[in-house]
């Protein structure tokens, strides 16, 4: 049992080894040392504060309590008064059933509310301490692993305890408490020590088991999502040796104490070390030597075979300074023994072998943790403090002194300092509870900001049923209507007979783009396109009609050049993705702008117009302008060159609106009375006339009375990109100013309107992102956020962008179930052509939408098909339909 230093430094590196293994994902599942992590990331800074209750359930004595914790200012940190009661613990209930522990642990909570005086009615928020290793996914949860020590109650191995907890207190009944974080005792004592001395990142516990928890860096705890910060990991070292890892330090007494646990196999490292069992090692060991003759003129008495005769309390008094040999006397005699000044001598001997063993290997472990947190930092040397708790470090004279001194012999060049947790660990499960009880109040208000967001089957319905008005009154001639049904004079899709060489352009989405297409008759696969992006700047949008104009010849010319087609005179189709009055294939009046869109002069005029006469003013290339057509047009136009089933296009983009093929005898604005037509609904103006107003919410009503175009295209300002970062940016504001995010500090960034573009949402809500990943695009827009920021974040931006996606999934039902009756249908397949930034770069929106439309249009089987080319080469087809006509 005599353990030199090398033999330490070993063991050191053993358990080293051991704490990767079950860092490490991989390696968890096999490992012995389970290294748990706990789920709490710093130690106490001294904004805690709040009254709670607590239990103490592990240790050798049970324990509630009453903790208060007063707020400090600045380095002073606040003061914490606590009253507690110890009840007894009876024996059976350890072995019995689960239940009827917890129901003991509920029983003597209530009892110690009566004899505070505590009130019944108000509810008390609860710190949980329990001493054994659980599974953490949040602070107030914990599945026991396995039990340890001398508790083996049946029926909780793999529950939550805090569950079972809860349950018994609603068994009791009475009262009405709230069970906020549970931790374990190593974690509690850290906590309570850290209170006072800021280093203090280890928490040590030896006393009836033995267990420590550390800080970790995040970035290793594979089984913790994020890289940033730390977290402290509860290592339950306890377990060190279950795989055989110290076979060769174990001793024969060793084996006899394991095999004879209430967990042979288990806790190996456990067994050498705490005080459930340094006793029976002495005991085993005397027992032995007075077999061989050694001791007591080979004299054994019936209480020195008895399992448990010798306590730690034994061991401990035996090796008192100053009374430890009459002490020993004392004991051998109780158990019936007669010992001589030289067997009192040797046993006392026993019994420090023994401890030292016990402390040494602690020194080893705790070696091993010290400089890991020392590798981990890169540091030469480091400043620490380890909390203590336990009644071996407590009760037994020598061992704090021997403890110290040879881990700072292992560790020269560590200055370690080790505290004595004065008053045991429910001080600190009180200081996690209060950093858990913010988190929690943090939570129920975010949640209560975002409801508003949440729509029910019932609202999406009612959307179904206000968006189908919209479409019907749209498409009579007179009255009013939000939703504005423009006749596209597009009678039908492409049937592949299409061929030619077009320009497109297409103005009004992100970009501007100019496009060559090359239609081969009914080689569809083989269609060439050549594009060019253009941007338009802000001062273009919002300047004069004829710059706008003007600066899109430029680009025409540009394109033109680089095609080397400047003299080829080509058939042109112009996306225009603006509502436009139309009265023939190749005019349109603009209605009204939307999206970014202002520029002079244009509302009441015709687009193609003003386009041909930029070309003229520039006199330097020609283009024979055949068809103007909306977005969503060219979208479907494009999507049914592959798919003959497409007879609807979808834009979720900048902007959002949809077209569909609609027969000709329900548009009473048109004369033509068979067949169908393309109509560009503008259902982004649903709402315009209030009716969505049950819906909206305040973050709304800020982004349209911010926007250029207020109280127009309501829909469209709760579905598609230029808003929804808007709206998440306003519900952020909302969160900051009522200190639930970024430390309430409202920074230029957030105020500044645009900066959250659809691509960031997008990145946010983006699944495989890490959560540091998140905090870095959060960065870049200047906004510095801690881990909690940016899960709420990434919240705030989920729940805007779902209802966006399940409100045009309301308003497709309503659509295809339009077209589904149109043709006196049961059943209705068709596809949906789709383009924008939106659909195809979100990760979730398509899904939600097409989810919605299943649900709300069962009648229908919709396939969305994403537009491969844009809605550019939809308008060159439509110019190729309208130009063969022509021939
Ligand atoms: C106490 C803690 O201070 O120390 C207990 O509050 C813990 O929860 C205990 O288990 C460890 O010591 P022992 O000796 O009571 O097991
Ligand atoms: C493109 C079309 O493919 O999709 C544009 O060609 C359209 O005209 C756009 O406006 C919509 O997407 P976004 O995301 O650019 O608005
Ligand atoms: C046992 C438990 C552990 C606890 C320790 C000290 O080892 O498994 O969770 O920390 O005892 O009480
Ligand atoms: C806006 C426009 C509409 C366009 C849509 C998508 O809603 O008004 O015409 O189709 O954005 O770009």
């Amino acid at each position: 049992m005599r353990l030199h230093d090398d033999q330490l430094k070993e063991i050191s590196a053993r358990f080293q080894a051991e704490m990767k293994k079950g860092l490490s994902s991989e390696s968890n599942a096999a490992a012995a040392v389970k290294m748990l992590p706990t789920r709490v990331r710093s130690t106490p800074d001294g904004t805690e504060k709040g009254q709670f209750l607590a239990l103490d359930l592990g240790g050798s004595r049970f324990k509630v309590l009453q903790v208060k914790v007063r707020e400090g200012m600045g380095i002073r940190r606040g003061g914490v008064e606590m009253e507690e009661k110890i009840y007894p613990m009876p024996k059976e209930l350890l072995i019995g059933r689960g239940t009827e522990l917890f129901d003991h642990v509920s029983e003597s909570l209530k009892d110690f509310l009566h004899e505070k005086n505590i009130s019944l009615e108000k509810k008390h928020p609860l710190a949980f301490t329990f001493s054994f290793p659980c599974e953490q996914a949040t602070l107030n949860q914990g599945f026991l692993l396995n039990w340890s020590k001398n508790y083996r109650a049946r029926g909780l191995q793999g529950k939550d305890v805090v569950q079972a907890l809860r349950e018994a207190i609603d068994r009791t009944g009475g009262m009405d408490v709230e069970v906020l974080a549970m931790v374990n005792d190593t974690v509690a004592t850290m906590m309570t020590c850290g209170f006072d001395d800021q280093y203090c990142e280890v928490g040590l516990i030896i006393g009836t088991g033995t267990n420590a928890c550390y800080m970790e860096e995040l970035r290793h705890v594979d089984l913790v999502e994020g890289d940033e910060g730390r977290m402290c990991v509860n290592t339950e070292w306890g377990a060190f040796g279950e795989d055989g890892a110290l076979n060769d330090y174990i001793t024969e007494f060793d084996r006899d104490v394991d095999a004879t646990s209430n967990n042979p196999g288990k806790q190996i490292f456990e067994k050498m070390v705490s005080g459930m069992y340094l006793g029976e090692l002495v005991r085993l060991v005397v027992l032995k030597m007075a077999k061989l003759g050694l001791l007591f003129d080979g004299h054994v008495s019936d209480a020195l075979r008895t399992k448990g005769k010798i306590t730690t309390a034994h061991v401990a008094a035996m090796e008192n300074y100053k009374d430890g040999l009459k002490n020993t006397k004392n004991l051998l005699t109780d158990l019936d023994l007669t010992p001589s000044s030289d067997d009192c001598v040797a046993v006392q001997h026993v019994s420090t072998i023994v401890s030292f063993r016990s402390s040494n290997l602690v020194a080893a472990a705790l070696a091993a943790i010290l400089s890991r947190i020392k590798q981990n930092r890169n540091l030469r040397t480091l400043r620490i403090t380890v909390g203590v708790d336990g009644t071996v470090y407590k009760k037994h004279p020598q061992y704090p002194k021997r403890l110290h001194k040879v881990v700072r012999r292992l560790l020269p060049e560590c200055h370690v300092r080790f505290v004595l947790s004065d008053s045991g660990s429910s001080k600190g499960a009180a200081l996690v509870t209060a950093v858990a009880q913010r988190l929690a109040s943090r939570r129920r208000q975010v949640d209560e900001t975002l409801s508003p967001f949440k729509l029910s089957q019932e609202q999406l319905q009612l959307v179904k049923t206000r968006m189908r008005s919209g479409l019907e009154a749209g498409l009579k001639s007179k009255g009013p209507s939000t939703i504005k049904m423009l006749p596209s004079f597009v009678y039908r899709t492409p049937d592949g007979n299409e061929h030619g060489k077009y320009l497109a352009l297409d103005l009004g989405g992100t970009n501007f783009r100019a496009l060559l297409v090359n239609f081969k008759k009914g080689l569809q696969q083989n269609s060439r396109l050549y594009h060019k992006i253009y941007t338009i700047p802000l001062e273009i949008m919002q300047g004069t009609g004829e710059e706008l104009f003007d600066h899109i010849a430029q680009c025409v010319s540009d394109f033109l050049d680089y095609m080397g087609m400047k003299n080829a005179h080509l058939p042109a189709g112009f996306t225009f993705s603006f509502p436009c009055e139309q009265t023939a294939i190749d005019t349109g009046t603009l209605v009204s702008w939307t999206k970014g869109f202002k520029a002079t002069d244009c509302e009441g005029q015709d687009v193609v117009s003003m386009l041909r006469e930029a070309i003229k003013r520039r006199n330097e290339f020609d283009l024979d302008i055949v068809a103007v057509v909306n977005d969503t047009v060219g979208t479907m136009m494009s999507c049914a060159y592959e798919d003959p089933q497409c007879e609807i296009g979808l834009i979720a983009g900048t902007g959002t609106n949809v077209c569909y093929m609609e027969q000709l005898k329900n548009i009473e604005k048109t004369q033509e009375k068979t067949g169908k037509m393309c109509i560009n609904t503008e259902w982004g103006g649903l709402g315009d006339d209030g009716s969505l107003d049950d819906i909206i919410t305040p973050y709304d009503i800020e982004v349209n009375q911010n926007s250029i175009n207020p109280g127009k295209q309501r829909f469209e300002k709760l579905t598609s990109g230029m808003y929804l970062g808007e709206v998440v940016r306003q519900v952020l504001l909302d969160l900051t100013r009522g200190g639930l995010l970024f430390r309430g500090h409202v920074t230029e960034a957030l105020k500044t309107p645009g900066i959250f573009q659809t691509k960031y949402l997008s990145q946010i809500e983006s699944d495989r992102l890490a959560l540091l990943q998140v905090r870095s695009i959060l960065q870049q827009l200047g906004l510095d956020s801690t881990c909690e920021d940016s899960i709420i974040v990434k919240e705030v931006c989920g729940a805007v962008s779902r209802r966006a996606a399940q409100l045009c999934g309301a308003g497709m039902a309503a659509v295809v179930d339009k077209i589904r009756e149109n043709r006196g249908l049961d059943h209705l397949n068709i596809t949906v052509g789709v383009d924008g930034a939106l659909y195809k770069l979100h990760p979730h929106f398509s899904g939600v939408l097409q989810e919605t439309a299943r649900v709300l249009a069962p009648q229908c089987n919709v396939t969305f098909l994403p537009s491969e080319e844009g809605s550019g080469k939809g308008a060159a087809l439509i110019t190729a339909v309208a130009t063969q006509k022509q021939e």
